[in-house]
């Protein structure tokens, strides 16, 4: 525990001015902490996606090497850690961190992160936070941010975490979720999936903490993993017979030759493993026809199209919202995929039709939290029950639209159990659908538990946390 008594003393907390304060400055010439900051604004005022907004500034900008890497890490650090750094801007300010200016407010998020988090000298840090509030707010609201993070100063990380988390040993969730930076809820959830609020859950928040590798995946019948890493500069991927890791700081992988050429796709090795099992599993009789139910934008069903090609049978596709069914139809290029647009609850597709359908229903995403930063500070507990209604209802309209002895993954990228077995085991007892060990259809992925169904982990597997099901019609 820190010894809060002998604390180097700080300043006292430091009072927000109110409106622009002093005249504005000329921005200042630092394109990387401004692209990150507005980036961080795009994000708190108009609900943006960073991994959106961030790209189209970089290439806008002519934004490159060093200043893009120090842009993407200091964007997407700063929001996957904002709850905390709230906790401790909150520590530092004598008001509700919601009376701050919301563009001081993020600039003192950037500043907080590079203090806490990163090795930027903290003279660098503040001074730079500093410059910046100044040429976009004035002179009083940067005297502010200055003793804001002044205080912020005054300890690392860890000590921050033990002044600001709850009491370990009576909120051990708590903790660990503050100090992982994590929501409460969602720390509780995994903790729930895992069956474990101590190591594992520790593990687990950690890795979710962290920048991922980017993950490709080779087109079959195009590019093997191999050709895709000798093209990429990457590795081979250790489960995914597609699959490619590529640096995290590797820039924009949609700019890669091989992605632009179609040859390979951006998509984590966990939801290729969800894909291709789903063609792993044995069926008796007719095996022509396969459906993605929920399948935009696109990226299981292309690499279900391109193997569904290579054993000859078609492939469909539904989509209820329009913009994403046109991704699929992108992403498809000269692959043959029907796709349609539909609410796969009543497609108006032929019952008992398909062979093989995948039900990549639409869930929290708490499993992609590393790959979405500001994501987890959005999702709310409320938005867990109208999901699972809608994947109940998804799940058991594929059950009427495969053929008896056909079989139906269901998959999400979150490992909620409300999301997860919850569905899975309601909708199974219902129709009386055989749940299937899915276990066997992920050869050579070690640590997959007491299965029926398949729960992949960032810190086990390396992967977001993916789960699978798979669920035969009874003949
Ligand atoms: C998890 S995403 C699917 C990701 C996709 N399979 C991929 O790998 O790229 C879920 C998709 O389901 C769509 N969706 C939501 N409600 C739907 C419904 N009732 N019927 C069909 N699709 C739906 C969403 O628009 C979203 O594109």
């Amino acid at each position: 525990m820190t010894q809060r008594s002998s604390r180097p003393s700080r300043p006292q907390r430091a009072h927000p001015p109110r409106g622009r304060t002093g005249p504005a400055r000329p921005p200042v010439d630092d394109p990387a902490r401004q692209a990150a900051l507005d980036t961080l604004r795009a994000v708190r005022q108009r609900d943006a996606y960073a991994n959106l907004v961030l790209p189209g500034i970089l290439r806008e900008r002519r934004i490159t090497g060093r200043d893009a890497a120090l842009a993407t890490e200091l964007t997407y650090g700063s929001l996957r850690a904002q709850g905390l750094l709230d906790a401790v801007l909150a520590a530092c300010t004598d008001r509700p961190l919601s009376e701050v200016d919301g563009a001081v407010l993020d600039a003192l998020r950037l500043g907080a992160y590079q203090l806490l988090r990163t090795r930027i000298p903290a003279h660098a840090a503040v001074a730079s936070t500093v410059d910046l509030v100044r040429a976009d707010r004035g002179s009083g609201a940067a005297g502010f941010a200055n003793a804001v993070l002044r205080r912020v100063t005054g300890q690392d990380e860890a000590a921050w975490v033990e002044e600001v988390a709850p009491d370990e040993d009576t909120d051990p969730i708590g903790y660990v979720a503050m100090a992982n930076a994590h929501p409460r809820w969602i720390a509780q959830a995994f903790a729930e999936a895992l069956g474990s609020r101590g190591e594992p859950l520790r593990e687990a928040l950690a890795a979710d903490d962290m920048r991922p590798a980017v993950h490709l995946a080779a087109r079959p019948g195009e590019c093997s993993a191999d050709e895709l890493a000798a093209m990429t500069g990457g590795e081979a991927a250790p489960y995914s017979p597609y699959g490619v890791h590529l640096d995290a700081g590797a820039g924009d992988p949609g700019d890669l030759d091989p992605v632009r050429q179609r040859l390979a796709a951006v998509q984590d090795e966990g939801s290729q493993l969800c894909a291709v099992a789903l063609t792993r599993v044995p069926l008796e009789g007719r095996d022509e026809r396969w459906l993605d139910l929920c399948a935009g934008p696109g990226g299981k069903a292309v690499l279900l199209g391109s193997l569904a090609v290579l054993s000859g049978a078609s492939m469909d596709a539904v989509e209820k919202a329009p913009h994403r069914a046109d991704l699929i139809r992108k992403a498809a290029g000269d692959l043959p995929i029907t796709v349609h647009v539909a609410d796969g609850r009543e497609s108006g597709l032929e019952e008992g039709g398909f062979d093989r359908v995948l039900v990549d229903a639409p869930c929290t995403g708490l499993g992609a939290l590393r790959r979405r930063p500001e994501a987890r500070w959005r999702r709310q507990p409320s938005d867990v029950a109208p999901l699972a209604r809608l994947q109940r209802e998804l799940l058991t309209a594929a059950l009427t639209l495969v053929r008896p002895g056909g079989v139906v993954a269901y998959v999400v990228c979150t490992p909620h159990l409300s999301e997860t077995v919850g569905v899975v085991a309601d909708v199974a007892r219902r129709t009386e659908a055989e749940w299937l060990d899915a276990r066997e259809f992920f050869p050579g992925v070690p640590d997959l538990g007491d299965g029926p169904q398949v729960q992949l982990w960032p810190h086990k597997h390396g992967t977001d946390a993916m789960f699978c099901a798979m669920l035969r019609r009874p003949v």
